[in-house]
């Protein structure tokens, strides 16, 4: 019986996560869910962003699924020093489960490309895997510092951590169209001269079947909202894969439509990309839907029940068609458009 930790958290973080366990139940009523504290809300009842309790809990999980974590710009939880603040728990958290390579999927379903703010014959199939290098980079190098009026951060790669994200890009592709994308700022950066000449040899040596281009990251920045259908699988380091799939969000429509798997060496980590939208919660209208295509996520990359993940993916799509949410334009709130997926989960995939 498949055990799944759930991780709330803060924000619209419960109200999505409570969709997507419902969902979750619903098409695996056999697995097991047990709920436990991430972020500000875990902060506030045990004085840790990431608990004790909760890492002893990863122990024997299968996947988590999380919620979001933080606060408003001027919530309390950002005075605190770095290491008790919400995002910090995430991170730790990430850490925790050596979830390296974030798979962030930029999908425009067919007869939803009136829910992109771009033009239709732009948004009409696209289909982007983003590969984000998730444990490296500025993020977790503890060479920096904030001291008077200096301050600065280190973004640091190796050649394993550049290789192993590639890897999975590479066999992603091969599993795909085929093309991959390197992203970098070669042009500027050495740790980018790094990243680039590690893909490349890596191609060289053990994927040359996959045909790999390397482009510099502000001019992906354009390109992939203004000619997505050029793109087939991108791969990047942290913080640049934190901007463009951000960004790349515009394509489908919303923040609301974008999951994501986190895999690595021990359970996969399923999340919605977006963040605890302060200005949204308790208002019980957040979109639920990245949250539920990261339970399909969880049913294909932890469990291998891909017919229960093509049941979630296809409910999901026709949920957006009858029923879209306010952030697509829609008048759906949470609990309509997730009584929608459950309704349409009983509509066979096609
Ligand atoms: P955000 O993603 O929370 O919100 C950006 C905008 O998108 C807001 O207008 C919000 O209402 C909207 N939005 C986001 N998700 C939505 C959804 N599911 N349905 C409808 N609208 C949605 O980004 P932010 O405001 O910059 O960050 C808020 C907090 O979240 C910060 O504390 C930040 O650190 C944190 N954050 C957490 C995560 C995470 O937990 N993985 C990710 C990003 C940001
Ligand atoms: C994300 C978020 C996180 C990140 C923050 C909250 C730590 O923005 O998952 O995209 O930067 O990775
Ligand atoms: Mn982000």
């Amino acid at each position: 019986m498949p055990k799944i930790i759930t991780l709330p958290g803060d924000g619209i973080g419960p109200e999505v996560t409570a969709a997507a366990v419902q969902v979750l139940r619903e098409v695996a009523p056999d697995v097991t869910t047990e709920e436990h504290l991430i972020g500000g809300i875990a902060y506030d009842r045990e004085g840790q962003p990431f608990p004790d309790s909760t890492r002893a809990a990863l122990k024997d999980a299968d996947a988590v699924l999380l919620g979001t974590v933080g606060g408003a710009q001027d919530s309390d939880w950002n005075k605190l020093e770095r290491k008790l603040r919400p995002e910090s728990g995430l991170l730790a958290l990430r850490q925790a489960l050596g979830c390296y390579a974030n798979l962030r999927p930029v999908r425009v379903q067919p007869g939803l490309e009136h829910l992109s703010p771009l033009k239709a014959e732009l948004a009409r199939g696209v289909d982007i895997l983003i590969v984000r290098e998730l444990l490296g980079g500025v993020y977790f190098d503890q060479d920096r510092k904030i001291e008077g009026s200096s301050a600065y951060n280190t973004m640091r790669y190796t050649t394993p951590e550049v290789e192993r994200v590639a890897r999975v890009a590479f066999e992603s592709a091969q599993q795909r169209g085929g093309r991959l994308t390197s992203v970098d700022k070669a042009n500027v950066l050495e740790v980018s001269e790094l990243w680039r000449r590690d893909v490349q040899a890596l191609h060289d040596r053990q994927y040359p079947g996959v045909q790999l281009n390397h482009e510099y990251v502000d001019s992906v920045a354009m390109l992939i909202v203004s000619n997505p259908s050029r793109y087939d699988v991108i791969v990047t380091e942290n913080l640049f894969g934190d901007i463009l799939s951000d960004l790349a969000a515009v394509i489908p429509g919303s923040l609301g439509l974008m999951p994501s798997a986190s895999l690595g060496d021990g359970p996969g980590l399923y999340e919605p990309i977006h963040g605890s939208a302060p200005d949204i919660a308790g208002k019980a209208i957040a979109n639920p839907a990245a949250a539920i295509m990261s339970v399909g996520m969880l049913l294909r990359h932890s469990l291998h029940r891909n017919d229960a993940a093509d049941r979630v993916d296809h409910a999901v799509s026709l949920a957006l068609r009858s029923h879209p949410t306010r952030d697509l334009g829609g008048q759906a709130d949470t609990a309509t458009f997730t009584r929608a997926v459950m309704d349409a989960l009983s509509v066979p995939a096609t």
